[in-house]
């Protein structure tokens, strides 16, 4: 059994899509270990996506994340990790709609930027995501 860690973006949350993203987990076998909806401070979206300081877009995803609420999740199950990434699909959403048009960011995401969810990469991501935006007292 393997933890991640998803985010249901600002973008998503405002179109209505959280139960139906929730939903789809739940039916692909997952089991949701924690869940909460916060919205995110500039600084704390900076530190989250501490990776991506020196690229072109991290000023704009740190708006992006910052401007609503978001949706927080741990999910369990095997290979979880590999797993969730695929039903998310490919970072840009137009490419998601052309190559896995039953993902998540093909249903709900606009483009690149805005593109409905995020999931952690690697285990060493959700190493760090996990304890990041939940306490030890939040997860199951
Ligand atoms: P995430 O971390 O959110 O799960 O997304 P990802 O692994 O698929 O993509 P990553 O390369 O880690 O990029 C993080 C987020 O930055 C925004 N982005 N914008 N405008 C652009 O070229 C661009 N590239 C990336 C997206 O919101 C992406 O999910
Ligand atoms: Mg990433």
């Amino acid at each position: 059994m393997e933890r991640t860690l998803i985010i249901i973006k600002p973008d998503a949350v405002e179109k209505g899509a959280v139960g139906k993203i929730l939903d789809r987990f739940i039916e692909e076998g997952f089991e949701i270990k924690a869940l909460k909806m916060f919205r995110f401070t500039e600084d704390q979206a900076k530190r989250f996506y501490i990776v991506h300081k020196e690229r072109p877009f991290y000023r704009e995803l740190v708006d992006f994340m910052t401007s609503g609420p978001v949706v927080a999740a741990v999910l369990e199950g095997e290979d979880a990790i590999r797993r969730v990434r695929e039903i998310i699909g490919p970072t840009d959403s137009e490419e998601a709609r052309r190559t896995a048009p039953s993902s998540i960011r093909a249903l709900f995401g606009t483009d690149k930027g805005r593109n409905a969810i995020h999931a952690s990469d690697s285990k060493e991501s959700a190493d760090y995501e996990i304890p990041f935006i939940f306490s030890e007292l939040e997860i199951l």
